[in-house]
């Protein structure tokens, strides 16, 4: 059987995040001789905590009506309802304080079928896109599914020696050196990041949107952690499409209130880029969900009147704030590896000065202990892997369990 030639080509180039989860699926464990009960994962991208009740009621109002249940199951429009739309703007706009009109917003299923469509509105097969070093792991994939053979440049922003980020006077200079050498159509970054969580600056940040303004790039800022940010919120948080023009904010709703497998995303960006989205969207997808667009619409308007969706989101930001503080602490206390201070976000990236994929490997086979090896987010994290608290949130002894663990294995407890 021939496939198409990228995908035979992809198929060979499978991600080495896949491939680890794989290695700890159940089978392989217990083929290692290990209690697949007993295996402590940090690797799991996603969050752990509950959603809010008053969401989980909307779906059970629309589900306990019959003809609510019925209209649930229509057709939605491309650019999503408009009552989404307008939920998504007051809640932004409360929130955060950026300044939108429907006309400004495009709902989608996920931002990752958002991303794809944002490659394929924006750029041709012969740009460059440029990413960060670490950077989220999906993103070449997708610009390799999306455009092809698309150059890929990369700014590296972690500073190998001193395990920290560069400071942002020296990013920017970078960044401006890195633009003029290879003229970037898209620069695309989350913030708060993943795999690093460290959240963006200001100067930094300004210095990217004056560039790709001056030179008509994208900037693309990917707020998957949006609400998770654990330092006081930067000011391009709140800026608006109609002060930034060539600004794309792409949204998940996967993370705030553990939507992960409720599928709905959404951009804000100016009008002219949300018309083209559409018309990508009516191939990729057609419309985005409409059941999780009735169930969020009335959650969020019911919320912000009463308070409730502010409150529970400092809770989730406490809960996590703890989670990475505690992840840290135990780091320090039992293997004092150089580590990142979490500033947003459901990670830490750990130093650990020797191939991360053997290392990994050994980990697993003789702790149960599972990190992800940092290759797959760039080349500055060969010797280094990312640790996920997010999935133990709401169980965060395990945390210190696994460091205790793997400092015995490597005797240095
Ligand atoms: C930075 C970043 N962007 C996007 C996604 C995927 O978001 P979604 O669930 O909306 O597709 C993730 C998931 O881990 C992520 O870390």
């Amino acid at each position: 059987m021939k496939l198409s030639d990228l995908v035979e080509e992809m198929i060979n180039e499978p991600s080495p995040i896949r491939q680890i989860m794989k290695m700890a699926s159940r089978q392989n464990i217990i083929n290692m001789g290990l209690d697949p009960d007993e295996v402590i994962s940090y690797g799991g991208g996603w969050v752990g905590h509950h959603p809010p009740e008053e969401l989980r009621h909307e779906y059970m109002k629309i589900c306990s009506d019959s003809e609510e249940f019925y209209d649930a199951g229509k057709y939605s429009p491309t650019l999503g309802f408009d009552e989404c739309r307008e939920a998504i703007a007051r809640m932004e706009k409360e929130l955060f304080g950026v300044k939108l009109e429907i006309k400004n917003i495009i709902v989608g299923q996920s931002s990752t079928q958002l991303a794809n469509d944002l490659f394929i509105a924006l750029a041709n097969p012969h740009d460059t896109i440029l990413l960060f070093d670490p950077t989220y792991a999906n993103y070449p994939g997708q610009i390799k599914m999306t455009l092809r053979n698309a150059k890929i440049a990369r700014l590296t922003v972690l500073n190998q020696e001193s395990w920290e980020y560069e400071p942002s006077d020296e990013l920017s200079e970078k960044f401006k050196e890195i633009y003029d050498k290879e003229k970037p159509k898209i620069v695309l970054f989350p913030s708060p990041d993943n795999p690093s969580s460290q959240v963006f600056d200001d100067e930094f940040v300004k210095t990217i949107a004056d560039v790709c303004h001056e030179k008509k790039s994208f900037m693309i800022i990917d707020y998957a952690y949006k609400t998770q940010c654990f330092i006081s919120q930067p000011s391009y948080f709140s800026w608006s499409p109609a002060d930034y023009p060539f600004m794309v904010a792409l949204h998940s709703n996967s993370k705030w209130g553990r939507g992960l497998g409720r599928r709905l995303g959404w951009v804000d960006a100016d009008e002219k880029i949300i018309e083209a989205l559409e018309r990508v969207q009516q191939c990729s997808i057609l419309c985005p969900d409409t059941m999780h667009q009735f169930a969020f619409t009335s959650y969020v308007h019911r919320a912000l009147e009463d308070g409730s969706l502010k409150k529970y989101l400092e809770g989730v930001r406490k809960a996590y704030k703890k989670a990475a503080d505690i992840t840290i602490e135990s780091i320090k206390e039992y293997l004092d590896m150089p580590c990142l201070v979490p500033q947003g976000g459901l990670y830490t990236l750990m130093k650990v000065d020797e191939d991360a994929d053997e290392f990994v490997k050994r980990v697993l086979k003789n702790t149960g202990v599972l990190f992800i090896p940092g290759k797959g987010f760039g080349e500055s994290l060969k010797y280094a892997v990312r640790i996920s608290y997010g999935p133990h949130v709401e169980n965060v002894d395990i945390i210190r369990e696994g460091f205790k663990r793997v400092a015995n294995y490597l005797g240095v407890s």
